[in-house]
């Protein structure tokens, strides 16, 4: 709850109730013995301790650099990695290209201050990302929903939707092609190719969110929306694309990055010296010691084996709710997406999730509109093995 205006004018954008329902759900963690589902967060044991020690003795072994400020649009020697770290993801990026974020989630509401004004439309997956449902809320822009499936984001129905539309009316795309928040879902080859010709033939900015693609476990990697834009006749110039280090390194450091065609860049520099002035050196500087030393590729395939495997014993217990449990399994990323077979409120079994002790996110938070109530999602990252197993025994005796 917010406080009383006491006579205070604020912006009427926080008169909605905008705050996180997520966040909200963060006052039953403290509870002793919980197992929580909830959260996004990676893994504490999955975390490269070591490396990461040995990275912050490499960055303060010469602090004078790292305990100025810096460049807002971020340090040299991270970018560069940065751009190393792209081309191994099979897009090709100068460094000039790049600008650290302090976390992606400050790419995102950069973006919002420099492209949209309140009343703009705006398309989103539904169902999406809670936080950028919020930063989109809180900019006053109209949310119209982009249905999705197992293979991510429906394509007719975008096609249908921007055929209908005056042209220049939708403003932007927001979407998480790879692992989605909160489906799991990842978007098939073909979807990509062709969310590009749609947006090359609607002149559509795709902001392209991209935290959980590293974190395949099953297939092989799909390009980016942003490697693939020189494929697609027009689509080049029509991709932002924002990722991270949180899910993969760890989200203490508040390592995010973007990019993004010069003219839009330019202004998110001039937004972000606003903000923050620059993301703090010392971060960048263990980010940058940390990637320059490969520790990032050598912790990966560790990274990629835990998350796979607690994903499956996350869907063997699920598979054992006999059915009262309808899920999406994914390839990667830290998400199942589900849906109670009965179409019963997955607000309830919260609740009664709760009382034993365990807890998911209904799935309402991730729906800008049109949310299914029965929907739910449940994150395998952070619990271990046998909490995961406890967690789904509690689940099941909160179904009842
Ligand atoms: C889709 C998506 N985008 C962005 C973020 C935020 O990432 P960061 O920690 O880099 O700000 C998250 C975190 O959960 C996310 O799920």
């Amino acid at each position: 709850m917010l406080g009383t205006p006491q006579g205070y004018r604020f912006n009427p954008a926080f008169e909605a109730p905008g705050g996180s329902a997520i966040r909200e759900l963060f006052k039953y963690l403290s509870r002793p013995g919980m197992i929580s589902f909830a959260g996004g967060y990676p893994a504490p044991a999955l975390f490269d301790a070591e490396g990461l020690a040995a990275a912050s003795a490499e960055a303060m072994s010469e602090p004078l650099a790292s305990l100025q400020y810096g460049a807002t649009e971020g340090t040299p020697a991270l970018r560069e990695q940065l751009a190393a770290l792209m081309a191994r993801r099979g897009a090709s990026v100068a460094a000039e290209e790049i600008v650290v974020m302090t976390g992606s989630q400050q790419g995102l509401d950069l973006l919002i201050r420099v492209l949209l004004s309140p009343g703009d439309a705006v398309l989103v997956e539904r169902p999406t990302y809670p936080a950028a449902l919020q930063a989109l809320r809180l900019a006053g822009c109209k949310l119209d929903c982009v249905p999705s499936d197992a293979e991510g984001l429906d394509i007719h129905a975008l096609a249908r939707q921007l055929d209908a539309a005056p042209p220049g009316h939708f403003r932007l795309l927001y979407c998480v092609p790879d692992f989605a928040n909160p489906t799991g879902a990842c978007l098939s080859l073909a979807r990509r190719l062709a969310l590009l010709a749609l947006a090359a033939r609607h002149q559509l900015l795709l902001v392209e969110d991209d935290p959980y693609g590293a974190l395949r476990f099953n297939g092989d990697p799909l390009p980016s929306l942003l490697a693939l834009a020189g494929q697609v006749d027009g689509a080049e110039g029509r991709v932002v694309h924002l990722s991270s280090l949180s899910k993969v390194v760890a989200p203490g450091l508040r390592i995010g990055w973007m990019v993004a065609p010069a003219a839009i860049r330019q202004r998110c520099v001039i937004a972000k010296q606003t903000v923050d002035l620059c993301t703090s050196p010392i971060s960048q500087q263990i980010a940058s010691c940390y990637l320059a030393g490969g520790a990032l590729e050598r912790h990966l395939p560790r990274l990629r084996q835990g998350y796979g495997e607690k994903c499956q014993r996350m869907l063997d217990g699920i598979a054992a709710l006999g059915g009262r449990l309808q899920v999406q399994a994914p390839t990667g990323g830290m998400f199942v997406w589900g849906r109670l077979a009965d179409g019963s409120d997955a607000q309830r079994l919260f609740e009664h999730a709760i009382e034993h002790n365990v807890m998911f996110v209904p799935g309402r938070a991730f729906y800008a509109s049109g949310a299914d109530p029965a929907s739910l999602r449940l994150s395998f990252a952070a619990p271990s093995l046998e909490q995961i197993d406890e967690g789904l025994r509690r689940l099941a005796r909160a179904l009842g």
